[in-house]
């Protein structure tokens, strides 16, 4: 960030970065400044003397011009979506901006919000050619995201910084000497006192200062340390995609917005973390596509995971729809099962209907059927319309569908679903299926069922088979086990066929 920039950012902090912090700032990035000083020059006189003037007048024709900073200051409305490296400051080059694969060790400390804060650090380093490790003692920059909500987390991070300053002196004689940095909450608010009291600290950041870090990092190789602790009024980091940092987890979180306005009388996060502000609503929709599609991605390529989507259509007309408030069009919901089916090859579809929704003319109904029709789902869960007290539709909208016409459509809706769901289910006889073994089937204590990929299911006889791990080896199946079903039968519910063997997960590849 060019000087210039970081004054037009600190007028938009107001009231929540003391002034005293930001004009600490602006010496901290002046002092890192190799190129123009700005301050305690000799006066004009003694300039034109000892030529430094018409130094600085030739440094300033080769320098940044007045477009240059223009073009810097300026706040996009929508920030790029691939933050790639920026345009260096005039003290660095692009090169310098580059992490050319050193690796960084991250370790978070406090609330989920930071958990999210080092995805988005991450994600800004990764694109500027950092690696990740996780081996604190091959790290060539080690960054702490920190916590100052009580005192005891603070503490923490002392402790820490202090096991690392030993760390640090033991590279101190390598090629490429140790980086420490302290991201977020507790940069914020102790600032300065920060790299005064722990020399071994190379960089600060601030919750919204994490833009900055490949410039940041780039000042402290030259040995110099640097911090960027103001607050902004609008960072939201919302084209910043956050990266998971292990592969191992199970969950991820969706930002939707940063700071706090409330004020409680005990609390620090005003403080640290700024003005209360909102990521845009697109923004944050574009982040949960892209984790549904990772979501697609994995039921595709995992053999463990059932190839089956729920999709509740509710109803096939974009009238009922909208009166229902399901915030989709047929059209779009369409749109979406074929994305899916494009996604998961082979995938299985389930959905909900409701006939005799409030208003819902014969016009809609037979819509549904269309659908139910283009659709052709593996199963189906249909209902007529009850209304339900206290819902939106029982104090706005009118139940006047008669008993007998829900009913009548429920069994139209019934019928066409079993159709195409026998159709559909049709095309498995003849294959052989892989089955997950449930246990002894309701209807008949000479048979077993289970489910296919598509979870549906499969009945078949429970007879002694080979295994095909173990062979030679007859078997009985048992919940839990899988075993190939040569499909001979099927309806709208199930399938049926006789047991070929028993197998595992990993000795049957997708069988058809
Ligand atoms: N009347 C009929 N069906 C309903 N469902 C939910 N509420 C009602 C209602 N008042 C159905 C929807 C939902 C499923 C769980 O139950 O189809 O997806």
């Amino acid at each position: 960030m060019h000087p210039l920039q970081c004054v037009l950012k600190a007028q938009r902090c107001l009231r929540w970065a003391p002034l005293a912090s930001v004009s600490w700032l602006l010496l901290r990035t002046c002092r890192a400044h190799s190129g123009v000083r700005s301050s305690a020059g000799p006066s004009p006189e003694r300039r034109q003397e000892d030529g430094v003037w018409k130094d600085f007048s030739s440094r300033l024709a080769t320098g940044p011009t007045f477009q240059h900073f223009l073009r810097s200051a300026s706040v996009p409305q929508e920030k790029p979506s691939t933050p790639d490296v920026e345009d260096p400051p005039p003290y660095l080059t692009v090169d310098d901006l580059l992490g050319t694969q050193r690796k960084v060790y991250l370790e978070t400390y406090g609330c989920q919000m930071n958990v999210n804060d080092t995805e988005i650090a991450w994600s800004i380093l990764q694109k500027s050619g950092y690696l990740r490790t996780s081996n604190l003692q091959e790290a060539d920059v080690v960054l702490l995201v920190t916590c100052s909500i009580r005192e005891k987390a603070e503490q923490t991070i002392w402790n820490r910084l202090h096991q690392l300053r030993s760390l640090k002196s033991k590279r101190l004689r390598s090629r490429v000497p140790l980086r420490i940095g302290i991201l977020g909450c507790m940069a914020e608010r102790l600032k300065e006192e920060i790299l005064n009291r722990e020399k071994t600290v190379d960089i600060l950041a601030g919750p919204d200062a994490y833009r900055d870090l490949p410039r940041l990092l780039a000042v402290a190789e030259s040995g110099q340390q640097a911090a960027n602790v103001l607050l902004s009024l609008d960072e939201t980091y919302a084209d910043v995609l956050p990266v998971q940092m292990s592969p191992s987890v199970t969950s991820a979180f969706v930002s939707i917005m940063r700071g706090c306005d409330n004020m409680c009388s005990y609390c620090i996060v005003p403080f640290t973390r700024g003005r209360e502000r909102s990521r845009p609503v697109a923004s944050i929709l574009e982040e949960v596509r892209k984790l549904s599609e990772q979501v697609l991605q994995l039921i595709h390529e995992r053999d463990n995971i059932c190839k089956q989507i729920h999709l509740p259509a509710q109803s096939g007309s974009s009238r009922v729809l909208e009166a229902m408030r399901r915030g989709y069009s047929r059209e779009a919901y369409v749109e979406l099962i074929h994305h899916i089916r494009e996604s998961i090859p082979g995938v299985s579809l389930s959905s909900d209907f409701i006939a005799g929704f409030c208003g819902e003319t014969e016009e809609d109904h037979l819509q549904t059927v269309s659908l139910l029709q283009e659709v052709q789902y593996n199963m189906g869960f249909l209902f007529a319309y009850s209304m339900r007290q206290k819902t939106r539709a029982y104090h706005r909208l009118k139940d006047d569908i008669p008993e007998e016409v829900k009913l009548r459509r429920l069994e139209e809706l019934i019928t066409v679903f079993r159709e195409e769901a026998t159709k559909a289910n049709k095309t498995f006889v003849g294959c052989t299926q892989l089955v997950l073994v449930e246990g002894l089937s309701k209807r008949s204590a000479t048979d077993l069922y289970g489910r296919n990929d598509g979870n549906l299911k499969v009945i078949f006889p429970d007879v002694e088979m080979e295994d095909v791990t173990n062979s030679g080896l007859r078997v009985q199946a048992q919940p839990g086990d899988y075993v190939l079903v040569k499909i001979t039968s099927a309806s709208s519910q199930t399938l049926k066929g006789h047991v070929l063997c028993r197998t595992t997960l990993k000795d049957s590849a997708a069988y058809c």
